[in-house]
């Protein structure tokens, strides 16, 4: 571990860049990780409580179901807002991201299983049948089958092995945030009941547009040919 490819060993008075931002500091990075974490298992503690007291309504299962959802889709966000944060000077995040990233994960597959047992009962052919005839379960699958490489791509090695390629991979993220906002509008929109799904958009649109300036300057930079910024 720590091995150099060319067999040098690095200088004891100045640690590589990555390896110092990795580094953690001392009781922030931890308390900021506890928080995290503490996000994270939120919804599942709640549920859990609100299973012992009886309170999880008429209908536990949708209640479940569209909790789940909703988590997930807020998780997510969270997830974009890390970059955006760094740039406005709250850089501790960062090495949090991809813990937040995987409670969206852990979120989505909760909220997919809810749907497959309780909505289909379990069964693929009814499985199947639903994708194809209600539009937004068809884009909420195709948001998780861009969820899905990301997930299983999230660990170091597999970051080391992919190279430059885990990054052009991880930009899946946009497509499964977008196809996610569709799910939740157009699932809202059989009940004409838009304002948290906008919401959710706009938000969305401001986490994305947020990108733009460190995109434009990554392209302008590698037009030039030097190692410049990237989004
Ligand atoms: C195979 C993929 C998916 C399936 C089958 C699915 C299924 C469902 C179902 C059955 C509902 C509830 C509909 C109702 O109560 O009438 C729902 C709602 C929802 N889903 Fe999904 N979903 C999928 C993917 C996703 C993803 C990837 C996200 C976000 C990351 C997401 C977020 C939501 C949200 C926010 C709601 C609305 C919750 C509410 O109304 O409060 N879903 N989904």
């Amino acid at each position: 571990m720590g091995a150099r490819a060319d067999g040098a060993r690095p200088a004891a008075s100045a640690p590589a860049p990555a390896a110092a931002a990795r580094r953690p500091r001392p009781g922030g990075g931890r308390v900021l990780g506890a928080c995290v974490h503490a996000c994270g298992l939120f919804p599942l503690l709640r549920w859990i409580a609100l299973g012992l007291a009886g309170g999880l309504g008429a209908n536990p299962q949708e209640f479940l179901t569209r909790s789940s959802g909703l988590w997930a889709l807020a998780l997510l966000w969270a997830t974009l807002a890390v970059t955006p944060a760094r740039r406005l000077g709250w850089s501790g995040l960062l090495r949090h991201r991809r813990k937040l990233g995987l409670y969206a994960f852990f979120y989505t597959a909760l909220h997919v299983l809810a749907w497959a047992v309780w909505d289909r009962g379990g069964a693929p052919a009814s499985m199947w049948t639903d994708l194809w005839a209600r539009d937004f379960i068809g884009v909420g699958a195709l948001a998780v089958l861009c969820l899905i490489p990301l997930a299983a791509t999230s660990t170091q090695g597999w970051m080391r092995r992919l190279g430059r390629g885990w990054k052009r991979l991880h930009m899946l993220v946009y497509p499964a945030a977008i196809l996610s906002a569709l799910h939740f509008d157009w699932m809202r929109a059989g009940k004409n009941d838009f304002l948290e799904p906008r919401l959710y958009a706009a938000v969305l649109a401001l986490l994305l547009a947020a990108r733009l300036p460190g995109w434009w300057r990554g392209r302008r930079a590698a037009r030039r040919g030097s190692p410049g910024a990237s989004g």
